[in-house]
């Protein structure tokens, strides 16, 4: 059975203090504390509300993640973070390659395969996101791309490091934009990348949908056959609406 995941992605948002109410208010709700344990729960603050955040989560189901790590472990690295140092502090999930770094920090599918390498070595598992443009998916090339997305990051970090990895299938048109991908067109694009990760036998990994998914179009989502949970931006940052997401994941039944 795979495992199901509601990620939430903080980005640039809450101060510590923000970060430690937010996660204590996700934790008390009754629909984390009734979560079943197949359902993961995981959030994703900025690096300076980590240990914030990991102070609330003690004792509960909610893990947290973070939003980058750099591709090695130490060195001449002015202003980067270790995923040694996150995996100290006691953070378990780490997202790789978001479109919004690959467009502001020029990251590539390389590099992003290195960092999810580095990030698994060292004990973190490694949210991989990939997604075409608008301009890609109109041009029908939206396979082609993805296709490409993954053997690159494959071949940089290694089939192993995808096996022990979550895929995020995350439409840069439906970023921020609170125009989600309709159920068919990300259960077609799932099914695609499981396909693609059949050749490497990964095909029991993850694969999360992101783009504008929100408390009202997560559980039809949540029925596609190759939708295993989401990563979530704007609607992670309210206790409500999150919570609301991962009571559609609840309802769902393992695959
Ligand atoms: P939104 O849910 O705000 O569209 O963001 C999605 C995302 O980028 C998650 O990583």
């Amino acid at each position: 059975m795979r495992t199901r995941i509601i990620a939430g992605n903080w980005k640039m948002n809450t101060t510590p203090d923000e970060a430690s109410a937010l996660v204590a208010e996700i934790v008390s709700s009754s629909t984390v504390q009734q979560a079943p344990l197949s359902v993961r729960i995981v959030v994703c603050p900025p690096y300076l509300s980590l240990s914030s955040a990991i102070q609330s989560s003690v004792g509960s189901h909610v893990v947290i993640g973070a939003q980058n790590c750099h591709h090695e472990e130490k060195g001449a690295y002015t202003g980067e973070v270790s995923p040694v140092v996150l995996h100290g502090m006691g953070v378990k999930y780490v997202i790789v390659g978001h479109s919004e770094r690959r467009r502001d920090q020029f990251e590539n599918n390389e590099l992003v395969g290195r960092k999810a390498a580095r990030a698994l070595a060292c004990g973190l598992t490694p949210i991989i996101c990939v997604g075409e443009t608008l301009d890609e998916r109109e041009d029908d090339i939206t396979t082609d791309v993805i296709g490409t997305q993954i053997r690159l990051i494959t071949s940089a970090a290694g089939e192993d490091v995808i096996k022990g990895s979550v895929i995020a299938y995350e439409p840069v048109w439906a970023i921020g934009t609170g125009r989600a991908a309709t159920p068919i067109q990300a259960q077609d694009v799932h099914a695609f990348i499981r396909s693609e990760l059949h050749i490497f036998g990964a095909q029991d990994v993850p694969i999360l949908y992101g783009g504008s998914v929100t408390d009202e179009n997560a559980s039809t989502l949540f029925t596609c056959r190759d939708i295993d949970g989401a990563l979530v931006g704007g609607a992670s940052l309210k206790a409500s609406s999150f919570c609301a997401i991962i009571e559609a994941a609840s309802g769902v039944h393992g695959r």
